[in-house]
């Protein structure tokens, strides 16, 4: 199989690109490390793009910008792929507001000219779009919740197994970057109902690995343990630090895009996060990462939330698991902490002084 990803350098992207790799397929990665423009030296994205390019084989990485369509049509005609998983974004929503252009002409521009140029190039490719569960607005924080020792829970007993794809995208407060990424959740079902391509769209909870280029504002995990290893500070934003998001293993991530590549449904929608079972807090978070570094973490409070983030958010899994029963998380929030925590120390055996 013949197989484009984009945002090939990212943490999807890159373990897409071993995942599909490693199965003997051909890998070609569209990234130009618009990561770094976006979130500075933090977000840069060099060292994992290298990586790959001189331990995968079979990848080729094309240094192009999705937003480039006569590139984008042209790349996609040429290769014929079987198929394109598309994880290329901006992908911060405090950071849309600051740069509306670009947020909006990368992540609904975007792609829409990968959509297209699909349409033209390889009608009968399988089309992945990585989207978000910040499509559903701040709508999730209208469920009566029950406050924790440590975390906010859902206090209506129909969310217990988290939010389902049916949940309202509309009329709640998205942030820019929410907005921009419905323009491209939609347009990438109505591909797939329309024209009847074979898009499947995956609306993210919280998605986390290794591999993050972690920045402040994008990758909080990963964030987490970078913060801690070199003694920066970190302001946590509201909700007491009580607030819940979904951790999914880029692993089990793209172990779904498998699933669904080999039984497309055109136009399906999945939720996909950790669900329930792979749910933690802010502050249960700090405590974790401190348990296993075996240090104090600096961080300090501010009343004000971040606009428009969730209070509890954890993804019902039940349609993914029911259309896909071989798919199911294979790594636990333990895995994901642990592998992090190993990660922190191979660095700072590596970089003493740290
Ligand atoms: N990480 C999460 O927690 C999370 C949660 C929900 C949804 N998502 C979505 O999943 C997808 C992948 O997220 P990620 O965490 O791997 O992001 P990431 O920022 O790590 O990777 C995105 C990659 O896309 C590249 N890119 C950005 N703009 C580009 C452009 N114009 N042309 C070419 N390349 C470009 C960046 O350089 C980066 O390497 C995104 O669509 C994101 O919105 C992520």
């Amino acid at each position: 199989m013949k197989v484009i990803v984009t945002g090939s350098s990212g943490l999807i992207g890159s373990e897409a690109v071993i995942h599909f790799a490693s199965k003997g397929n051909a890998v070609y990665g569209v990234d130009n490390n618009q990561r770094r423009e976006f979130f500075g030296p933090d977000g840069d994205t060099t060292r994992v793009r290298d990586m790959l390019r001189s331990s995968v084989k079979g990848f080729v990485h094309v240094d192009a910008d999705i937003r480039d369509r006569a590139k984008m049509l042209s790349l996609v005609a040429e290769l014929r792929p079987d198929a394109i998983i598309h994880c290329a974004a901006q992908p911060s929503h405090d950071l849309a507001a600051r740069m509306p252009f670009e947020d909006f002409d990368t992540n609904a521009v975007g792609t829409m000219n990968l959509l297209e140029a699909t349409r033209r190039g390889a009608p009968e490719a399988v089309f992945v779009f990585m989207s978000t569960n910040k499509v559903y607005g701040d709508a999730p924080n209208r469920i009566p919740l029950v406050e924790q020792a440590t975390r906010w829970e859902y206090a209506d007993p129909a969310y217990l197994t988290g939010i389902a794809e049916s949940f309202s995208i509309d009329a709640s407060l998205h942030s820019l970057f929410g907005a921009s990424k419905v323009a491209a959740d939609v347009m990438c079902q109505e591909y797939g109902r329309y024209f009847g391509l074979r898009t499947g769209i995956f609306r993210g909870g919280c998605l986390t690995g290794v591999n993050h280029a972690a920045a402040e504002l994008h990758g909080y995990l990963a964030y987490f343990f970078r913060a801690a290893m070199e003694n920066r500070d970190y302001t946590i934003f509201g909700y007491k630090g009580k607030q819940v998001r979904d951790q999914i293993h880029s692993h089990d991530v793209v172990r779904a895009f498998e699933a669904f590549i080999s039984a497309p449904r055109p136009g399906a929608v999945y939720n996909l996060g950790g669900g329930k079972a792979n749910s933690v807090s802010i502050l249960e978070s700090i405590d974790r990462v401190e348990q296993l570094l075996g240090k104090k973490f600096q961080h300090k409070y501010s009343d004000q939330n971040r606009t428009g983030d969730h209070i509890v958010y954890y993804s019902d899994l039940r349609k993914m698991t029911s259309d896909y029963p071989g798919w199911s998380i294979t790594r636990s929030l333990d895995d994901i902490f642990e592998e992090f925590a190993r990660a922190a120390h191979d660095f700072a055996k590596r970089s003493p002084g740290t």
